[in-house]
């Protein structure tokens, strides 16, 4: 699913040229240009040619082994989202990484997604954040899933309230339910969390609502922003200024009500930014912005407190 976008864009987008693509199961989707660059494993791959990079778009619980291989041979690796499927793979992962001299990232595309990228812009106008709240639900999709919804979708959730709040997450709690049958994968997750800055979060995250919302919402001590990674809007709630007299008027708006400013925002393609990102990182620029490994594991590790928060009941810190 991921892997065909960023082929398409490895081989139009004009900041890289194509190596080739890998994949067990060839080419499902007729995603690569020249039948002659599909390959069936990574050895073949680098039989054939030595990639500057990789992008690791393989199940999630295959990272950590497909990562290593390439950082073994020399090559910088762009790991999606999330890092790893488990807090010891990703550990793994880094190190493989470290130990062969390469260059890592991770693919939390969100974190390049016009509105949030606004929300980052806009923060200093609703003043102290004291909550973060997203909601990330869908239908169910038709691709069979090696880890649940907090490893697969929460951890878009994690990565973006940490950026946002611009501190580690400290504790967690959370609920999950299995709806669609498929134990042990969670199909719903409700996180509640704080951040060592003392920010409040929550999360609510599943794949079993009939209609998609992705919503990310920063209320602050003089208003609100509201971010839809869907459309890529993003709105200022300004807090209360005019009181409003008409009766009717204040049944629909309260009290009083604040200006609101939707913002009109420049909108490229969030998975390229990433890509274009990442390949000015491994050409030396260490403030391209790309999310660092050590952020992934972070995500990791509080996906996984997040887990075993709804497994026993408690809060646990990650
Ligand atoms: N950043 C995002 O928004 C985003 C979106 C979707 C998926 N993802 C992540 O990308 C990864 C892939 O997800 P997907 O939805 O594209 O999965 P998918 O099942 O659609 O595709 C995975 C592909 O990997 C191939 N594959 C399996 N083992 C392989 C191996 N060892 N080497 C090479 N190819 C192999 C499969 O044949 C399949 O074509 C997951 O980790 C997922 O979390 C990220």
């Amino acid at each position: 699913m991921i892997g065909r976008h960023h082929a398409r864009l490895l081989q139009t987008g004009g900041f890289a040229r194509f190596a080739g693509a890998v994949d067990p199961a060839g080419d499902q989707y007729g995603a690569v240009l020249d039948p002659d660059k599909v390959f069936p494993s990574v050895e073949a791959l680098l039989a054939a040619t030595t990639p500057d990079f990789a992008v690791i778009a393989v199940p999630t619980a295959q990272h950590a082994a497909a990562a290593a291989e390439l950082a073994r041979a020399g090559v910088h690796v762009l790991v999606e989202k999330p890092l790893a499927g488990t807090v010891q793979e990703a550990e793994e992962t880094i190190a493989a990484i470290r130990d062969a001299g390469v260059r890592g990232a991770v693919g939390h595309v969100e974190r390049y997604n016009p509105a949030l990228l606004g929300v980052r812009e806009h923060l200093h106008e609703i003043g102290q954040v004291f909550l973060i709240s997203t909601e990330r639900v869908g239908p169910f999709p038709d691709r069979i899933r090696d880890v649940g919804v907090v490893m697969d979708l929460a951890t878009h959730d994690l990565d973006l309230v940490r950026w946002l709040g611009g501190e580690p997450v400290a504790q967690v709690a959370a609920q999950t339910a299995v709806r669609m049958g498929r134990e042990p994968h969670e199909d719903l997750v409700l996180i509640t969390g704080r951040l060592r800055n003392d920010t409040t979060f929550n999360c609510v995250v599943d794949r079993v609502t009939p209609t998609k919302r992705r919503r990310t919402r920063i209320l602050g001590e003089r208003g609100m922003l509201e971010a839809d990674t869907l459309t890529g809007d993003l709105v200022l709630y300004k807090n209360a200024s005019a009181t409003v007299a008409d009766p009717f008027a204040q049944a629909l708006r309260g009290v009083s009500e604040g200006d609101a400013i939707r913002f009109a925002l420049p909108r490229p393609e969030p998975l390229r930014t990433e890509l274009e990102t990442f390949v000015a990182y491994i050409q030396g620029d260490d403030d391209a912005g790309v999310v660092t490994l050590e952020e992934g594991l972070h995500t990791v590790q509080v996906a996984a407190a997040a887990l075993r928060s709804a497994q026993t009941g408690e809060t646990v810190s990650p």
